[in-house]
């Protein structure tokens, strides 16, 4: 037995020296050959030859049953699985109404001059300090562009076109919005869009709001919110999404959403025909998982997060949090950190997505095409009232009367505000590159999952040896 796990533990030693070497190779040919960006290592597609590919997943799958078996013996929880069931028990009974999101999201026709793309400039403050990752292994994510305090409203325009969303919205131009008080920099210079709170409507009167969107398109990134408020209430339905100018063929990506008194997000893909969500690979809860704006009445494919602190008051009374919608080849992924367990990584401005644990939700290439899906989005925040999702769901929502009524009253929109510390993209050179390229589906390991998975197996080999000799 003893001779048995020796050799079984040498070869294992010498498998990982030959798989370090073979991906060390491949990484030096792939700096001579490509632009890469010196810090960065090669894209996330499998970097190593097909046959290496095979060893890869084999070892993979050896390793991860290892894995899972050492866990289960000792009664542990894989942490890769997230955090589990929010404070207040994940499946607590919401009699809420299941009506489906209907957002149908147009973006304003912008007088499409060069302007619209072209005018915001890039702030990289002090990007290349944080060029240089922690884990020489991981993709590198460059800081590209900070929308924060008093410049923030450079990097926006105002859309003050109908409601597309149905509700009886008043969206606001710049001149109104700033003149009124519904966007501006407090004391703290954070961020404030804020509803009309002050003026008594009649019965069918429109209540004003902004909502604005980036001049700037991204066509993937990481983007990193950090927020000390959204905004919540009866009839309230804010959002924070990116979009293309083409919709839906262009895509839309809900990355902050929620209704009424809601204080779980929900996270929402809208595509044309043919993008659906894999289920796995991410712990927050499935609403639906055909992303074709024309099913369900435009539902989309939804994950609504376990955690009863990811939106509204909850998300309040913790200070707030950070959303972080990652956005590349290997698809679309949101996590969302509560205010104290904001990782040092993203507090630090070094974000590292592989060192997160798995994502709250999680659109995998496998089953959408994520680049032709998505492509050319602006940044988007808004607040609407009632309309698709907020009026259709209202008489089931708990709350008091009908979304018509409560519109007319200001004092029920107290709480309807953002308060946003900042925004921040992420770029790296693979997506600076326009390397964006969704061919490999069926890819490999990238080499910093190769290498935790290396740690992974040796750990387990050590494990396993442990358990056959003690
Ligand atoms: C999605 O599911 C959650 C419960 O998991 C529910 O509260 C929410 O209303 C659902 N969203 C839609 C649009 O039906
Ligand atoms: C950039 O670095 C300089 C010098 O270290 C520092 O003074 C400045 O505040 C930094 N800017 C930002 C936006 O972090
Ligand atoms: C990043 O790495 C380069 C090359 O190793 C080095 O010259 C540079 O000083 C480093 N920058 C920082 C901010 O650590
Ligand atoms: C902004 O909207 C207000 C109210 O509709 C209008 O009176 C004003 O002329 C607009 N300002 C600009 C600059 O368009
Ligand atoms: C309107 O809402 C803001 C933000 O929540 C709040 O500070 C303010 O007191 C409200 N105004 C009135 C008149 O209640």
């Amino acid at each position: 037995m003893r001779h048995a796990t020796c050799i079984f533990t040498t070869t294992l030693v010498v498998l990982l020296a030959a798989l370090h070497s073979i991906e060390a190779h491949t990484q030096n040919g792939n700096v001579a050959s490509r632009k890469w960006h010196p810090n960065t290592i090669p894209r996330r597609g499998n970097p190593l030859g097909s046959q290496s590919r095979t060893i890869t997943s084999r070892l993979s799958r050896f390793a991860e049953s290892l894995r899972t078996r050492s866990l289960k013996k000792e009664g542990r929880r894989d942490p890769r699985l997230g955090p589990g069931p929010g404070p207040d028990g994940a499946v607590a009974a919401q009699n809420r109404a299941r009506a489906l999101a209907s957002k149908g999201h147009v973006l304003e026709k912008r007088q499409q001059s060069s302007s619209a793309t072209s005018t915001a400039t890039s702030s990289a403050p002090n990007a290349t300090a944080s060029a240089n990752s922690t884990n020489s292994m991981s993709p590198t994510w460059i800081l590209n562009d900070v929308y924060a305090g008093t410049t923030f409203w450079n990097y926006f325009s105002f859309f003050t076109g109908a409601d597309p969303t149905n509700g009886p919205t008043e969206y606001v131009n710049a001149s109104v919005a700033f003149g009124e008080g519904l966007a501006y920099n407090n004391a703290k210079k954070q961020v404030i869009m804020k509803v009309d709170n002050t003026t008594t409507l009649q019965l069918g009167q429109y209540r004003k709001s902004p909502r604005i969107q980036s001049y700037k398109t991204y066509t993937g990134g990481l983007f990193v919110l950090d927020v000390e408020r959204t905004p919540y209430g009866c009839g309230v339905w804010p959002a924070f999404w990116t979009v293309g100018g083409n919709w839906p063929s262009n895509g839309e990506i809900d990355v902050y959403e929620g209704v009424h008194l809601s204080t779980n997000n929900q996270v929402t893909w809208h595509t044309t025909p043919g993008c659906t969500l894999k289920p796995g690979g991410f712990f927050g809860r499935i609403n639906s998982t055909d992303c074709d704006t024309a099913v369900n009445a435009n539902a989309g494919c939804a994950v609504t997060d376990q955690s009863y602190s990811s939106s509204g008051q909850t998300l309040k009374e913790i200070g707030g949090g950070v959303y972080v919608m990652q956005w590349d080849d290997s698809g679309i992924s949101v996590w969302f950190f509560p205010r104290p367990t904001v990782p040092n990584d993203v507090t630090n401005l070094n974000p590292d997505p592989t060192t997160w644990g798995i994502p709250m939700a999680h659109l995998s290439p496998e089953d959408c095409n994520v680049v032709q899906h998505f492509q050319d989005h602006v940044i988007v925040f808004n607040i609407a009232f009632c309309g698709d999702w907020a009026g259709a769901t209202y008489l089931t929502s708990g709350c008091p009367g009908s979304c018509n009524n409560q519109i007319m009253d200001p004092s029920n929109f107290d709480e309807s505000i953002w308060i946003i510390n900042s925004l921040r993209v992420y770029t790296n050179a693979y997506l600076q590159a326009g390397e964006l390229s969704g061919a490999p589906l069926t890819r490999g390991a990238p080499p910093s999952v190769l290498r935790s998975m290396l740690m992974g197996l040796g750990i387990s080999a050590l494990a396993v040896v442990s358990s056959v000799w003690l």
